[in-house]
């Protein structure tokens, strides 16, 4: 063990617990060997007010540490390695734009439900609360979009634009009913006619990890390994989506691996550093391989050194916080998810 995993080890000793690690599975295999639990960022944040320790480190990007702060108890504290973390995806949709369109779209009457992808600021899930909507993320994207349906004549979905149309496409809505928004120049450029008769608006955002996966990535994954099976995260292009075997969540691609049968190879469309852990973890049964070589930058950020110096420091640095407001009007669009799911 070098230095820097020695003292990240000592002060984890020390602080016994009053701390908890939490890692997302995108990141290093040098920071999960220090972690508590691993997992996706909705298991992450829904554990934080489970657990007895006052400080929380989220091993992941800005937004889902801003959730677990959210759904964090009183007295407990969330941290952030790399606060500077943030999320291409997420930075594409601001707050103030989303209100500035939801406000201009309901003008003439009509309800537009706000539903936002998790990968969003707590500012535009506590716009989603206030506008009648709510949160959803991989793993329910097609419950919760039959749910927003069910709550007016239309729904705005952000800020992904591939998990917007690869969901669409489960519920089985024609591209007659979907119009993706022309959001330039802070909204002056909406098409108010075009989007007052589709059921589905789509905000122009997208992952600019999961964007990069294409149809053609596929194709040459199959002549490369022929009889290997395809598996991709619904981020992906819907193009690339249709051209593989299976979609789903990061929980799905984990378990996707696990069962597939001893002696299969397996090609997925996710962060790398997660598919090279699951190759390592099954190289004894399968082979596993990406479906093609990229890393989330964000995720990267995390080291091992600004986690053991957020450790050592961890009394005198000031947690993630989230203006009492904002954080009970996202709180409310993540319970509305909750409720939901609980029901469907
Ligand atoms: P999960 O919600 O599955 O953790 O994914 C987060 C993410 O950033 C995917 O790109
Ligand atoms: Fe955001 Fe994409 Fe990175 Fe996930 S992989 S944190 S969606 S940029």
């Amino acid at each position: 063990m070098n230095d820097t995993h020695s003292r990240i080890e000592a002060l984890r000793a020390a602080l016994g617990g009053r701390l908890a690690i939490l890692g997302h599975h995108y990141q290093s295999d040098e920071v999960i060997a220090h972690v508590d639990f691993r997992g996706d960022s909705l298991e992450l944040s829904r554990r934080v007010p489970q657990l007895s320790a006052e400080h929380i480190v989220f091993c992941g990007v800005f937004f889902m540490a801003e959730s677990a702060a959210v759904l964090a108890r009183e007295g407990q504290k969330v941290h952030i390695p790399a606060p500077e973390a943030g999320c291409t995806m997420s930075n594409m949709a601001p707050a103030p734009l989303l209100a500035a369109v939801l406000e201009a779209l309901g003008r003439d009457g009509r309800r537009v439900t706000p539903l936002t992808y998790v990968n969003s600021s707590a500012e535009v899930k506590a716009v989603c609360g206030r506008f009648g909507g709510s949160v959803c993320t991989s793993a329910n994207a097609k419950t919760m979009l039959a749910w927003a349906l069910e709550q007016g004549e239309t729904v705005l979905f952000l800020p992904d634009k591939n998990l917007a149309a690869n969901t669409a496409d489960a519920l089985g809505l024609t591209q007659a009913e979907r119009h993706v928004l022309n959001i330039r120049a802070a909204g002056s450029r909406l098409d108010l006619k075009v989007a007052a008769t589709a059921k589905l608006l789509v905000w122009p955002g997208c992952c600019s990890i999961h964007h990069r996966f294409r149809a053609r990535h596929v194709a040459e994954a199959r002549a490369t390994h022929p009889g290997c099976l395809v598996a991709v995260h619904p981020e992906c292009p819907d193009e690339t989506v249709r051209a593989a075997d299976a979609v789903g969540s990061t929980s799905f691609l984990i378990d996707f691996t696990a069962k597939a049968p001893a002696g299969s190879t397996l090609v997925i469309g996710t962060e790398e550093a997660l598919v090279l852990r699951l190759a390592k973890q099954y190289a004894d049964e399968k082979i596993v391989l990406p479906l093609k070589s990229v890393r989330c930058a964000n995720m990267a950020k995390t080291t091992p050194a600004n986690l053991a110096a957020l450790l050592e420091n961890l009394d005198r640095l000031e947690p993630v916080r989230v203006a009492p407001e904002i954080a009970k009007s996202a709180d409310l669009a993540l319970r509305r998810m909750l409720d939901a799911c609980a029901r469907a």
